[in-house]
């Protein structure tokens, strides 16, 4: 089945969906973008995402283009072509086509607004039970990873990287700290204490990292946002990676090592518990709070 997607305004089968060689976005990644989960046709902390959304617009000159409401609209008609299905939603704003190559921001342009939606099984039963490996490499992106820009090439190489070492995501070092994944967040266990790095313009502040700070609190495990050094990974307990499309994934090799035991450990078996609870709270009662 063809989904249609929405573009500036209307909604349209992937093959008409076409948009000017000149989109800013296209010549120079002059754009941002958001990946919401869906859970059973229930949009997973959409407000949350709209905001972010909205810092990384504000971040980079764009003013919001639509209200929080209308964004809603939009995602509630493309998901419900796939009624109660699990979905990864996709928004992307682009500061919009020019009439030129132009480095200078034009004045007058309007941004291009994509959105569009796909089936999305939950993460693979295999990374669940056996976990991912990480390789660690040197984070030579800009500085301003709090802003979720198309820009993706540094974290699209260290991920092909990683591939080439046979691992599945890359944990990437600036100045001797871990400060996330190429796609995702960082945490890792150490003597019962969950620790992730705090928001800076070094990482991106991710929505799935907010639920589990949220989850530690509530389930009352000892938790700190502290920088997390190369050398803390070797000596975690634990390392978790968080994000929309993997949810919480239990690290179980570092650069070819094992993580503590080499499994999926405890107080992960105990998070990914709560996170799944709070998906089907979701699905049942529409809400995930
Ligand atoms: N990426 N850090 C980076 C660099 C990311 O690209 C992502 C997510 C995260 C986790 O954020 P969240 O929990 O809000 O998904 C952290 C998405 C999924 C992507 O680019 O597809």
């Amino acid at each position: 089945m063809s989904l249609n997607i929405y573009l500036n305004g209307e909604y349209l089968p992937k093959e008409q969906a076409t948009i000017s060689v000149f989109d800013r976005g296209f010549l120079f990644g002059d754009g941002v973008y958001e990946v919401i989960p869906v859970y059973a046709g229930k949009l997973f902390r959409f407000d949350q995402h709209i905001e972010r959304l909205n810092n990384s617009l504000a971040a980079i000159l764009i003013k919001p283009p639509l209200l929080l409401e209308e964004w809603r609209g939009i995602a509630e008609q493309l998901t419900a072509q796939l009624p109660g299905r699990d979905q990864s939603l996709y928004l992307q704003v682009t500061r919009g086509s020019g009439h030129d190559r132009e480095h200078a921001i034009p004045r007058d342009i309007e941004p291009n607004l994509l959105a569009m939606t796909r089936l999305q099984g939950s993460p693979d039963e295999k990374i669940k039970s056996h976990g991912v490996s990480v390789v660690t490499l040197d984070d030579d992106r800009w500085k301003h990873c709090n802003i979720k820009a198309i820009t993706l090439l540094p974290n699209l190489l260290a991920k092909h990287r990683a591939k080439q070492e046979h691992a599945d995501e890359a944990i990437l070092i600036r100045d001797g700290k871990a400060h996330e994944g190429a796609a995702s967040n960082l945490f890792m266990v150490k003597d019962g204490l969950l620790i992730t790095p705090p928001k800076s313009d070094m990482l991106l502040p991710g929505i799935t990292r907010d639920l589990v700070l949220e989850l530690a609190r509530h389930s009352g495990t000892a938790h700190c946002e502290a920088d997390i050094h190369a050398d803390d990974l070797e000596e975690a307990d634990e390392i978790w990676i968080t994000s929309s499309s993997k949810e919480i994934a239990p690290v179980i090799s570092l650069n070819g090592n094992p993580v503590g035991d080499g499994q999926p450990g405890p107080i992960w078996k105990n998070f990914n518990a709560l996170f799944d609870a709070c998906k089907e709270r979701l699905r049942i009662e529409g809400e995930c709070r």
